[in-house]
């Protein structure tokens, strides 16, 4: 897929086939991550692959979905993530720069994943004490976001819209994300 496609077909995922993602292409997502954009070249991240059986509920358990849709918005049992990447930042670097470089270093991952067919969701709303418990986080290290990780079991669709930012889900349970039109948030010269 070329770059602009890939960029524009991208969607957040939140139903999921019962299907491993290789380990292999969980290390290249997190080296995309890496290679990110970072300010004044800190390299303040740290990514936590988790894709053992054991570990997925846990990790399941602390994290919110599709706020706007709840409770249609959560995977049900055999649409869960696969995967999971948590993003971590070390505490002694300043911020609002630490959490442009997640941000940068999570869009890489997202685009990189569906690059190979993966579908992602960014989440932001975790229960991140609880979290960091469950995976031994270093006292050093803050829960910026989780990056959940599947092959898709639905294709949500992109739609221009003056009227609402509210995604959707339909009659179909087909999850529809409205968009800001180009026209009325582009300014030239
Ligand atoms: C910073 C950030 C935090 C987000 N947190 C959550 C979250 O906690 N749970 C969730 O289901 N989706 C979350 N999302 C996904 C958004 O809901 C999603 O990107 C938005 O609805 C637009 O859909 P699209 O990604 O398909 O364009 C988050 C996205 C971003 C950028």
């Amino acid at each position: 897929m070329q770059m602009v496609e890939l960029i524009k077909t991208r969607r957040t995922v939140r139903r999921y086939l019962p299907k491993k993602i290789d380990m292999d292409i969980l290390t290249e997502l997190v080296d995309c991550g890496r290679l990110a954009p970072s300010g004044i070249n800190k390299q303040p991240l740290a990514f936590h692959i988790i894709q053992k059986q054991e570990l997925l509920e846990p990790v399941f358990r602390t994290l919110s979905w599709g706020g706007l849709i709840a409770p249609k918005g959560t995977p049900g049992e055999g649409e869960k993530p696969a995967a999971y990447i948590v993003v971590l930042v070390r505490r002694e670097f300043p911020e609002p720069t630490a959490r442009y470089d997640a941000a940068a270093a999570i869009q890489n991952m997202i685009l990189a994943a569906w690059s190979y067919g993966i579908g992602s969701c960014w989440i932001g709303s975790v229960k991140r004490s609880e979290l960091a418990q469950t995976l031994h986080i270093p006292e050093d290290y803050y829960i910026d976001s989780v990056v959940a990780l599947g092959y898709p079991a639905e294709s949500p669709i992109a739609e221009d819209s003056e009227e609402t930012t509210r995604y959707y889900k339909d009659e179909e349970g087909v999850l529809h994300v409205p968009k800001r039109p180009l026209s009325t948030i582009l300014f030239v010269d």
